[in-house]
Order: C-alpha cells, then structure tokens, then sequence
C-alpha cells in the first residue's frame, strides 16, 4: 500500500455534497479512502486512528459529530467537550487529509425517522446500562459511512462492544466498507485515553487510574487459569476498595461474541469489561485475557 499522501493544510467541509465532491475526486485519481468517526475533544487515541487509516488509505477523512441520539436525556450531550479549533490543530498534525463537521440538521434532517437496531450484541455490558446507545451510534455510522463512501473505517478498541456492534451491522447490511479495530492508547499510568477524561478532578484522576490495573491483573489471572467467578469477585473487592463512587459492570466475556464466560476457567480468548463511575463521570475499559495452552 503507497503511504498516505501529505497536504500542508487539512480541509473542512460541512455538507454531505461537499464531503462527496472531495472523496469522489480522490477516487477518480484512483486514490482509497479511510474514514475515521470522532465526537471531537481529540486525543492521542483519535490521533492513532488517523494514523492506522493513513497506513492502510492513501485518504483519510476524520468527522466530527456529537451525535445527540447516543445520549439519552439525562447524559452529558449538553456539556460533552467541544473544541473545534484545536481538534482541527490535531488532526492536521496527524496527517488527516479532511475534516467532515456536519451541523446536526444535515446529519438529521426534518422529517428522519430511520434508526438501525442491531440486537444480541448489543445487548448487556453498555447496553444495559446505556438501552438508547448502540441504536444511536448504529445509525450515525451507517449514515457516515454512506455519506463518505470510504474503503475502511477505524475505531478504537476501548469501545468494545461498539466496534463489534459496527462490524455486525457492516456484515448485516452488506456495507462495502472494511472496518478496523485499533488498541488503546493509554496515559502513562495506564488510564485508557477518553475524551470524558477532561471532566476528572484531579482526585478523581488518582482513582480514574487504577481501573486498569484491577483489569490487567484479573485478565492476568485468568491467563493463568484462575475460575472466572473468584476472579470477578477478587476485581470487584478491588474496585470498591480503590474509591470509585460506583461499578456499574465487571464481566468476562468471549472476545468474538461477547458471550458470558464462566464460572470456571475461560476457554476461549476473552475480555474483562468494566464500566466505573468516577465521581460523576463514566468510565469504560476492557483488558484481553487468553486461554492457558492446554
Ligand atoms: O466512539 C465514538 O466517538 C462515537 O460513538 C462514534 C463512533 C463517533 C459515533 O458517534
């Protein structure tokens, strides 16, 4: 694969027609094309997914969109970070070729009133805790990849569930779009980057990084052969101990389907998925656990 093209200055477009007329252009140079989804509020786990893009894409579009149907009425929609001129900053640094900023009305018109609705894997971890979310985040990347025509689209690892929920509904929908999973970038204390970090006290960052901990050592555990249940009770034992205001899950499931794994030993390659609040804030992680050789 050539190595992604460099411009000096990253592009903004604002509208489904110009967004075509840009990636209709590389295509006719016989250029491919990797779309990157953010909220905004970028940070170097964004910056990582531009890259991976930009390694396997001669383009990358990166949008830009706080989708108002994953939130529901009581969440941070309202106060979500937004901070366009420095996103724009970052992602010219990271090689981005273009930014695609729709203002709501473009992405959701008058009068819309489609939604995708993918099910069992969407179903338990974030969706349990969060029942509106995966509808919204299903709808809007389907209407983002439609809108971009791209060859790939990356997400981050961190969310899980999400990136198997995207990959189900590419496969479901027979969308023509390869979909690329990226590992977490993490601070130095081994918090995984979020853009819901920026909403941490300092105290409340101390304990924010401890989560991982408690997940790499049980994913360690397990590795070993350690029974899923006492595992999860030692975590859980762990997490209250270490000052969180609440767990929200702490689960064991298969790496492919997310299916529930336990009580004994797992069988096949897993995660541990955690949600913790911090304060006020919700924070996700998950760590990769593998079988013992037999
Ligand atoms: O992961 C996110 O930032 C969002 O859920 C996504 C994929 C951009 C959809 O709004």
């Amino acid at each position: 694969m050539p190595a992604a093209v460099v411009d000096s200055q990253i592009g903004v477009v604002r509208s489904v027609k110009a967004l075509r007329a840009r990636v209709d252009g590389w295509r006719a140079a016989g250029e491919t094309v990797g779309l990157v989804p953010t909220m905004g509020a970028l940070h170097e786990g964004h910056l990582s997914l531009v890259r991976r893009s930009n390694s396997l894409a001669r383009r990358t579009v990166a949008s830009i969109f706080v989708n108002p149907r994953q939130f529901a009425p009581h969440e941070d929609f309202g106060s979500y970070p937004r901070q366009e001129a420095h996103d724009l900053e970052l992602l010219q640094k990271a090689g981005c070729h273009l930014a695609y900023i729709p203002p709501p009305e473009e992405m959701y018109p008058d009068g819309f009133q489609t939604s995708i609705a993918v099910s069992e894997i969407a179903q338990g971890l974030c969706g349990g805790s969060r029942p509106h979310f995966f509808g919204g985040v299903a709808t809007v990347v389907c209407k983002l990849i439609n809108q971009a025509r791209p060859d790939i689209a990356v997400f981050g690892e961190k969310d899980y569930q999400q990136l198997l929920v995207i990959r189900r509904m590419v496969k479901d929908l027979n969308m023509p779009v390869d979909i690329i999973g990226a590992p977490i970038v993490r601070e130095a204390d081994g918090l995984a980057m979020s853009s819901r970090n920026a909403y941490l006290s300092s105290e409340e960052r101390a304990i924010a990084g401890r989560l991982n901990a408690v997940l790499a050592d049980m994913a360690a555990k397990l590795s070993a052969g350690a029974e899923v249940a006492a595992t999860i009770d030692d975590g859980r034992a762990a997490i209250n101990a270490a000052g969180f205001a609440a767990l929200d899950y702490l689960e064991v499931r298969s790496a492919d389907l997310l299916e529930p794994m336990g009580p004994g030993a797992i069988t096949r390659p897993s995660r541990v998925f955690a949600a913790v609040i911090v304060g006020k804030t919700r924070l996700i992680d998950n760590w990769p656990a593998e079988p013992p050789a037999a």
